[in-house]
């Protein structure tokens, strides 16, 4: 319906249109962002159906991104939901995929998404319009999957949205080619049937490895679990039962985490991860320090570790045709399946070579994780290449909101020497700080980065004013977790909402808990203005100290 337009239409047109390449998260809040701005979208989905990869199916093809069946988010739902649209409150603290799929289309249809989407169309190729340096027009190459018929569209600007997570990663492991039991991707494991009674190896310790190592270890006759480098494994709830997310990122933390000394905040949270169980004792202590690399979101480890179930081992030396001999010299045979969880890489083979010089994985050649520097006119962003400590949704939503201003001319990138010396920069930073792996070439901070994006399209939160305006809410804003409807409360895409899902925010939280009414335990209303009168003389103490020294 909107393949061919005729030339008299383009001329009249001038709202721009912007192709929107994928319709999982990242694509429904482009096309979403696109509305909100004026602007008009037109996306393309390889499938036939919204959702990426939180669209559970029983086969996966190559190149298409799918959680496992029993995935459960590793970000509470208040943290990880788009800005402008709270979970539903019936939905649980964290949730299995099924409800972000849920959501997903609630969200489609709340903003009439769909009728933006051509299905089961594949993206060829992005090139470059001849006058691109006058127009920064894309003249894009795709295919109708039922037709098989190839056009070529002409679009204002273009918003990459296919993710991060569809090609996997596989490291040379010695001897893995002669190793005669079954070898599979972690990308390909749906779920536990089949492996009942099996020995079992799963290779890397990071979200996914250890999900599927402890849900194999209970039907396996055993699992190990193989890291090189070890981790720092936090569960998804802590003390009092409350959203590990939640009581973490908060502004006044990232505050904390600047004045105080880097050791001593890395000594507390190592501290208090060691209190749920030893790390040196279970055998997963890393030798990084605990904000180095990504830790890993896990709630049973140490208990299958402590079943036996569980074994941790060192990296792979080789495998030999029945199993593997680890670094540490030690030997398992009878190995019948491998598991790779070694993650995955990101290629845009339809982007033209003068189009970014991002190579696999090399986002932080990109200006602020989106835009690629040398280009004549800023008119295509990549959504979803950053790595976030903290929920993704609502990093890919700011993305997708900056970007939509960008194109527009309303927010000014700098020039390509600038932005340059920013990636540069930024580089210098990272090599420093986190440990290099090569799925981890940016990792970036939640708060500094949806801060630091939101700076650039002004919807950040302003608390010179807020403290005064409206006392309450700063003080839930500050103290309280930095929910991504902090980011609606002014600005372009402004939501009036926005102070009511950041007053509430914790009735959805834990509002699903309560199924058993204890009518005979006091409410604790006594407790909160305990709290408040506490947090209110923090905060006053704070602001003079703020204004006198
Ligand atoms: C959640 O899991 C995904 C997939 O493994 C990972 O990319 C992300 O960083 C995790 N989030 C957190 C907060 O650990």
């Amino acid at each position: 319906m909107y393949l061919v337009s005729s030339p008299v239409e383009e001329e009249n047109n001038l709202v721009m249109k912007v192709a929107v390449i994928g319709a999982g998260v990242s694509g429904l809040t482009a096309i979403k962002c696109c509305i909100d701005e004026g602007l008009e979208p037109i996306c393309f989905e390889r499938t036939d159906d919204i959702g990426g990869l939180w669209r559970y199916s029983d086969k996966v093809t190559e190149g298409q991104a799918c959680v496992m069946k029993s995935t459960i988010t590793n970000t509470s739902k208040e943290m990880m939901c788009f800005s402008d649209f709270p979970m539903p409150a019936e939905y649980p603290m964290y949730m299995h995929n099924s409800y972000v799929q849920k959501y997903l289309h609630l969200y489609a249809e709340k903003f009439s998404l769909r009728e933006y989407i051509q299905f089961e169309t594949e993206i060829l190729r992005v090139m470059k319009k001849d006058d691109f340096e006058q127009t920064g027009q894309w003249v894009i190459q795709l295919k109708d999957k039922k037709t098989d018929k190839v056009k070529e569209n002409i679009f204002d600007a273009v918003l990459v949205c296919t993710g991060r997570n569809s090609e996997k990663y596989v490291p040379n492991f010695p001897g893995l080619s002669n190793f005669k039991g079954e070898v599979v991707h972690s990308h390909d494991y749906r779920k536990p049937t089949g492996y009942e009674g099996k020995r079992v190896l799963v290779i890397g310790i990071g979200n996914t490895g250890s999900e599927i190592a402890v849900e194999l270890s209970a039907i396996a006759s055993q699992v190990f679990l193989s890291t090189g480098r070890g981790t720092w494994v936090f569960s998804r709830i802590t003390d009092y039962g409350m959203p590990i997310d939640m009581t973490s990122l908060k502004r006044i933390m990232m505050k904390l985490k600047k004045i105080l000394p880097q050791s001593l905040i890395e000594n507390l949270v190592e501290k208090k991860a060691n209190a749920r169980f030893d790390h040196t004792t279970y055998c997963l202590r890393p030798k990084h320090r605990v904000f180095a690399h990504s830790p890993t979101i896990n709630d049973e480890i140490p208990n299958r570790l402590a079943l036996g179930t569980l074994r941790v081992k060192t990296g792979v030396r080789t495998f030999t045709e029945n199993g593997l001999i680890f670094d540490d010299n030690t030997v398992e045979e009878n190995i019948d399946v491998v598991v790779l969880a070694t993650g995955y890489t990101f290629k845009f083979p339809f982007l033209d070579k003068s189009v970014t010089e991002v190579r696999e994985n090399h986002v932080d050649e990109l200006y602020k994780y989106i835009f690629p520097p040398k280009l004549e006119k800023s008119t295509l962003g990549i959504i979803g290449c950053a790595h976030v400590f903290g929920p993704s949704m609502p990093v890919l939503e700011m993305q997708c909101r900056l970007s939509t201003l960008v194109f527009q001319g309303k927010v000014n990138l700098p020039c390509c020497h600038d932005m340059m010396l920013d990636i540069k920069s930024k580089q210098e930073v990272l090599k420093e700080k986190y440990v290099k792996l090569h799925k981890h070439t940016v990792t970036v901070e939640y708060i500094e980065y949806m801060d630091e994006l939101a700076t650039l399209n002004g919807c950040r939160p302003d608390f010179g004013s807020l403290f005064w305006s409206d006392p309450k809410l700063a003080l839930n804003c500050y103290f309280g977790p930095c929910t991504p409807y902090q980011y609606r409360l002014h600005g372009p895409g402004k939501w009036d909402g926005a102070r009511k899902a950041i007053l509430t925010q914790w009735e959805r939280t834990l509002g699903p808990l309560k199924t058993r009414p204890l009518g005979f335990i006091e409410q604790p209303s006594q407790k909160n203005i305990l709290l408040f009168s506490f947090v209110f003389v923090v905060t006053i103490c704070y602001l003079l100290q703020a204004l006198f020294f």
